[in-house]
């Protein structure tokens, strides 16, 4: 299958582009560049030993989308390409709306233009908001979000349903991601985001690798079992092999699916701290600080719909993931 995925050069997406081509599909990466380095399309060579095609271009030029298919016979859309950090879309929610709302809608009108029609939505847990009970599952009524990027997912979701039901020939699969952290085996690959990471995993790295003095826990009084937040942490590699399944599922579907992909168990802050120590035999230097505004004390997958349906299920532990970001964070600082 040629597989066009947006946002190929991200952190998700370049582990989903690794297991793609090592099972044997084309893929073809468009990608702007604007929070990913080129360099991550020569590391995916050199981990699979095949060159995807690579194209710098935003998702939202439709231009230069209807060129790319053109050119190629595309199968299927994975698409990733998204502006994707939580406090940043509070404050500049017109340029979120805009962005992700845009790349999606243009993706699907070049797809239908072309007759594809197969698309693969990176969602977010986020989408069950803050008022359904854990663990999460997919018929829960998931029409909120705490933030401006969080609702593009939940719109996002919506427009792919209504989109289903006006072309029924047509295959949308809702990712609904939980945490992913953690890295390739390889350390070539991982989470590098530019600035100081909002997101925790990131954080430690830098940390652990001396470039910031210590983690700040955001809250030690959540009536959870050591006071901290709770979360669904999963293995990057995971997650990206759960794109491929959904891609397999996809070919002989129709309609729209959501799915989790999350372990099904949750794990706190402090646990998670605790867990990286040991793997990676040394000591984080951390406070427990104010609680994070918009933060949820806990949550995580009822992950069994992707076992039924996908086949899928998390096989990395928390060890595997903490000692992979170490692997990464070091070489990468
Ligand atoms: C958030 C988003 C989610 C998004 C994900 C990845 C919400 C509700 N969640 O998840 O949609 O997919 O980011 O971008 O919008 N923490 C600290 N110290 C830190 C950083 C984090 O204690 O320096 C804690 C947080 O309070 C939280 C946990 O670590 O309890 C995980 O935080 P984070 O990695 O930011 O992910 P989420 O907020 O769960």
């Amino acid at each position: 299958m040629v597989v066009l995925v947006t946002g190929g050069a991200g952190y998700i997406g370049s582990h989903t582009v690794v297991e793609l081509l090592n099972a044997g599909h084309e893929v073809l990466i468009v990608d702007d560049l604007s929070n990913a380095k080129a360099e991550v399309v020569d590391r995916i060579e050199t981990i699979t030993g095949k060159r995807p095609r690579f194209c710098q271009a935003d998702c939202a030029d439709k231009t230069a989308m209807e060129q790319i298919f053109a050119a190629n016979q595309v199968d299927a859309v994975i698409h990733f390409a998204a502006l994707k950090a939580v406090g940043e879309s509070v404050k500049k929610p017109l340029s979120y709306y805009r962005n992700n709302l845009d790349s999606a809608m243009t993706m699907l009108e070049v797809m239908e233009e072309f007759g594809c029609k197969k698309f693969v939505f990176s969602s977010s847990a986020t989408v069950y908001g803050p008022n359904n009970p854990y663990p999460y599952k997919e018929e829960m009524k998931a029409i909120e979000s705490s933030s401006p990027y969080g609702w593009t997912k939940v719109m996002i979701e919506r427009i792919l349903t209504d989109y289903c039901t006006a072309h029924p020939d047509f295959c949308a699969i809702l990712l609904r991601y939980f945490n992913p952290i953690g890295a390739h085996e390889s350390g070539l690959l991982g989470d590098d985001p530019n600035g100081i990471p909002n997101n925790l995993m990131p954080y430690i790295g830098r940390v652990a690798a001396g470039k910031l003095e210590k983690l700040t826990i955001f809250g030690g009084d959540y009536d959870t079992p050591d006071g901290t937040c709770q979360r669904d942490y999963l293995h990057v590699v995971d997650l990206a092999v759960g794109h491929l399944k959904a891609l397999e599922f996809a070919a002989g579907f129709t309609g729209v699916e959501a799915i989790n992909l999350g372990t099904g168990s949750g794990i706190s802050v402090l646990e998670l701290v605790t867990a990286f120590e040991k793997a990676n035999s040394m000591k984080l230097p951390y406070v427990i600080g104010p609680r994070r505004d918009g933060d949820l004390p806990a949550f995580w997958a009822d992950a069994s719909k992707a076992k039924e349906l996908l086949g899928w299920e998390a096989t990395h532990t928390v060890e595997d993931m903490c000692r992979s970001a170490w692997n990464f964070a070091k070489k990468s600082s």
